[in-house]
Order: C-alpha cells, then structure tokens, then sequence
C-alpha cells in the first residue's frame, strides 16, 4: 500500500519534526512518509534534523521573496514538484492566507501548544502562548493538532491532551512539559490518523 507523503513546514528547533520522524523509525507513523522540510528560515536547527534523517529540504524565506504571494507560490511550487498529499506545520510561525489555505482542504494540520480555543488566534504562538495561560492563572493547558483552514488556530480539532499546571511553572518550564507530554504524542498519533485516512481514499 503507497503512504500519504507528508512536508512537514518549519521555522525553529524542530523538535516535533523530530518526534514525528521518531514516530516512524518506531513505527508509529507508517501510513505516512515524510518526504520534504521546508523551513521559513535558512538557519532554522530543524533543517540540520531533517538532514541527518536523510529528508529533502528546502527553504522559503518571505523577506528574501518580497511578499506573501511569492512566498506561497513558492510553498505551492515545492509541494507540487514532491506530489505532497498532506503538510503538517510543525513550529511552523507564518500564518498562510485564506487563498493558500483554500487550496489544501483537510490537508494541512498544525500543532498548538495549548487547549484550543484558549490561547490561540494571530499572535499566540511560540513561548506567548504559555506567558499566556500563567498569566491568565489556568491549572490546566495541554496541546491541540486541528486542521488549518483560514481562520487562525480555527479548524476543526482532530487531538488534545491536557497538561496539569505547576505553581512554580516559568513560561519556559510550561512549554518543555506541555511538548514532552503532549505536543511529541500527539502530533505523530494525528499524522497517522490523517495519513490512513487520506491513503484509503487514494
Ligand atoms: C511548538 O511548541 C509548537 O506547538 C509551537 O511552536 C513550538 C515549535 O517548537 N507552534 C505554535 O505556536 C504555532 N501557533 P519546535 O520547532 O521545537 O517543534
């Protein structure tokens, strides 16, 4: 049976590109292959990940392609040469247009490090998201992997998983629990899904 074959969109450590290439070296992703990274930024660690997997990269950069419109014609224009069924944005920190988005229905999938739809929306992401929540005093935050239509952080949810708070959480100790406990489980669990759904419909 073919695989779903997957570009995972990039821009800063990787380390859910790395649970997701652990996923399937394990096994646990196997109805889909990641076939292409594409980072938004050229210096991004996650490239350096990719690479030692032995994954195609490439870079698109908005700046250097002067616009938003190049910038997606870019990511179109490398998504179709690699015949990508399903893009998964894995840290990946530039909001696509409604155009682009439109383009791809059920076909691209985020992960959010919170429960959405607390904490989410333009400008949560990254680290804000859980400044976010210990600001707002929650006890309990988690991540989310939905769909990505064009409404930011708005389409439909495919997994959650919940992560207690601590009283003495920094936003940085939120964030390495929140992806240890959730965003590496259920990222690669929802590319599965979304895979063997895609490849029973090909
Ligand atoms: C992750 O926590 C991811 O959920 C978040 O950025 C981090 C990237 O880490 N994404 C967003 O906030 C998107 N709105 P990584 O590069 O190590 O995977």
């Amino acid at each position: 049976m073919s695989k779903a074959r997957i570009a995972c969109l990039v821009s800063g450590g990787g380390t859910n590109l790395g649970a997701l290439i652990k996923a399937q070296q394990k096994g646990i992703l196997t109805s889909g292959e990641i076939k292409l990274v594409i980072s938004s930024k050229a210096d991004a660690y996650a490239l350096v990940r990719a690479e030692n997997a032995g994954i195609k990269t490439a870079v698109a950069v908005k700046k250097d392609l002067g616009s938003q419109e190049a910038f997606e014609a870019r990511l179109k224009k490398l998504l179709k040469e690699n015949d990508i069924d399903l893009i998964i944005l894995a840290g990946f920190m530039t909001i696509l247009s409604a155009d682009f988005t439109r383009d791809f229905p059920d076909r691209i999938i985020n992960v959010h490090p919170a429960l959405i739809p607390s904490f989410c929306g333009k400008g949560a992401y990254g680290l804000k998201v859980h400044e976010m929540a210990l600001e707002y005093g929650v006890k309990v935050t988690g991540a989310t992997v939905h769909f990505v239509n064009e409404i930011p952080d708005g389409g439909k949810i495919i997994m959650q998983k919940a992560v207690a708070i601590k009283d003495d959480d920094t936003p940085e100790t939120l964030q390495k629990r929140v992806m240890r406990l959730a965003e590496w489980k259920i990222l690669p669990l929802a590319a599965e899904k979304v895979s063997a759904e895609i490849i029973s419909k090909k």
